[in-house]
């Protein structure tokens, strides 16, 4: 008997120390070395997808998350590592969506297959090789709804159209030139409120590149120029539209009843807490939980040379590449559910 309990003992020894030496090599065992590249670290937005990606990976994939520095050489460069690295599926978040074709050329010349995020590569360079995907959301639907929170407070609030001429006169903080986040929302959030039989003006309009900072700069140069004038206040993403925030406030706003509503994109959380202070009127979640998770599911598969498809994701594949993740409305009444 002491005997058996001592070879028993042995194993399970012997089972701790294989365990031990697994982890700390990196990957837990048979779970498949995965890169991510992410287009910079110091983005609200893309921190939150980031942390996603590490919670979901455990136990089916071991990740290498690097900070491409908002510059695509840099990515191109960690790229090439992760190849020489024989990583055995990618997911980039590109700095420069054009700059995928040539990331799908390296990668397909060594059987890595990609997930892209965020940043949605052009329709021809996902057509050059089946092991490509996107994991992402419509910009359209986050346009569409944050215009929808302005016109449905338009209508609400006669007092809104502050010099009572029946047009909303609006100033817009754009995200990034060029990316489908910053010029789809711009598009179709004004679009909602024409489409909602609302009459409007642009003030202004500028790039604040997602950024709180220069976004309090450009809402303080739009005041500046047009103050009171202005009576709503798009913003492509919660970053800037809080910056603005802080701007409208050193000029008077959200004290007593000096109100203008301001709409950003994204539900982080810093806005929630804006929205039930009442600066913020109404913001869209852009779900980083669900993206990071999708996009490290589906680079487990294809390290490990499995199908992708419903089943095995969990979320609906469009066109065999594609994984759109729906976007939500927020506003005061619903915040709760968002923290
Ligand atoms: C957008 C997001 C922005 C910013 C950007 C980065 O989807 O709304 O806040 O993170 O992605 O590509
Ligand atoms: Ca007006």
């Amino acid at each position: 008997m002491k005997k058996i309990t001592s070879v028993l003992l042995g194993l399970v020894m012997l089972g701790t120390v294989m365990a031990g030496c697994n982890s700390s090599s990196g990957g837990s065992g048979d779970t498949p070395k995965v890169g991510v590249a992410i287009y910079k670290f110091d983005d609200t937005f893309m921190t939150g997808v980031r942390n996603a990606i590490e919670k979901n990976a455990k136990g089916i994939a071991s990740v290498d998350i690097v900070d491409s520095q908002n510059s695509q050489p840099t990515q191109n460069d960690k790229i090439d590592l992760f190849l020489t690295k024989k990583m055995k599926a990618l997911i980039v978040n590109p700095v420069d969506r054009t700059a995928a074709g040539v990331i799908i050329d390296k990668a397909k010349a060594k059987d890595t297959p990609v997930v892209f995020l965020n940043r949605e590569p052009l329709p021809e360079d996902m057509k050059k090789w089946d092991k490509v995907y996107y994991v992402g959301a419509k910009a359209e639907e986050s346009g569409t709804m944050s215009g929808q929170i302005i016109a449905d407070y338009w209508k609400a609030h006669p007092e809104a159209d502050k010099n009572g001429d029946g047009v909303l006169q609006y100033v817009m903080l754009k995200g990034e030139p060029g990316h489908q986040d910053a010029e789809l929302r711009t598009q179709y959030s004004i679009q909602a409120l024409e489409d909602a039989g609302i009459k409007v003006e642009k003030l202004a309009e500028d790039t604040a590149m997602w950024d709180r900072v220069k976004g309090q700069e450009k809402m303080a140069a739009f005041l500046a120029a047009h103050g009171d004038k202005i009576e709503a206040v798009f913003a492509n993403n919660d970053d800037m539209a809080l910056g603005a925030i802080e701007a409208l406030k050193a000029a008077g706003y959200f004290n007593g009843d000096k109100f203008i509503p301001v709409v950003g994109v994204d539900a982080t959380a810093p806005a929630i807490q804006a929205l039930e202070q009442g600066t913020l009127l109404g913001t869209v979640l852009n779900d980083a939980e669900n993206q990071g998770k999708a996009s490290i599911k589906i680079a487990s598969l294809l390290a490990q040379g499995k199908e992708v498809n419903k089943d095995s994701v969990g979320y609906e594949i469009t066109e065999n590449q594609y994984v759109w993740v729906p976007y939500q409305k927020v506003t005061k009444d619903n915040a709760a559910n968002f923290k």
